[in-house]
């Protein structure tokens, strides 16, 4: 295991990840036979989840992205910006979101919100972490990869002040 001196402990190896991803793909590709879903992916924190799992789904799909902000530092500010939207309507869609983290749930809570007066025929979360002890809002992902402690994760797409989105596992930072 790597050691990195940002790093309080390493939490998912990259094999670890890969594995989990690999079950989360085809987990999906058995739901949505026949449906074309759409995964939407959310920048930037997405970026590594959203391409890993990409390669493992095995049913006809297309793919968006949308941006949007709302974290300075390690802590939710609660308000929610669409920096990118979607190129395309998505009414009458299958709607997968693609996002790195739950944590207090504001930004799926409000992206739902957003979504849903959209007219998608249906909308589910899949999420690589779940961390529900933080929860400030009701919103259940149907997709987790792992549920984790109230701890600041980075890696694997996930960053601190847009710092360490490029490495390959996931670990607790050293604050
Ligand atoms: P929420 O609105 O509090 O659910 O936060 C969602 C966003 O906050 C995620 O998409 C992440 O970008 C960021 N975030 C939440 N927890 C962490 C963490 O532990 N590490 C890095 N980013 C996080």
């Amino acid at each position: 295991m790597p050691e990195n001196p940002i790093l309080e402990r390493v939490l998912f190896s990259e094999q670890q990840l890969a594995d989990r991803v690999a079950e989360l793909g085809r987990q999906i590709s058995a739901d949505y036979r026949g449906k074309l879903p759409l995964f939407v992916g959310i920048l930037r924190g997405c970026i590594l989840f959203y391409s890993d799992l990409m390669k493992n789904i095995s049913v006809d799909c297309n793919m968006d992205f949308m941006c949007l902000s709302s974290y300075s530092g390690t802590s939710s500010t609660g308000q929610v910006r669409t920096m990118l939207d979607l190129r395309e309507s998505i009414k009458g869609r299958h709607v997968i979101i693609v996002e790195d983290i739950v944590d207090t749930g504001l930004t799926l809570n409000y992206l739902l919100g957003n979504l849903q007066n959209r007219g998608a025929a249906s909308i589910e979360i899949c999420c690589l972490l779940d961390k529900p002890c933080n929860r400030k809002v009701d919103v259940h992902p149907k997709y987790v990869g792992f549920t984790v402690e109230n701890e600041f994760v980075i890696g694997y797409g996930l960053d601190y002040n847009e710092l360490y989105r490029n490495l390959p596992y996931i670990g607790v930072f050293r604050k």
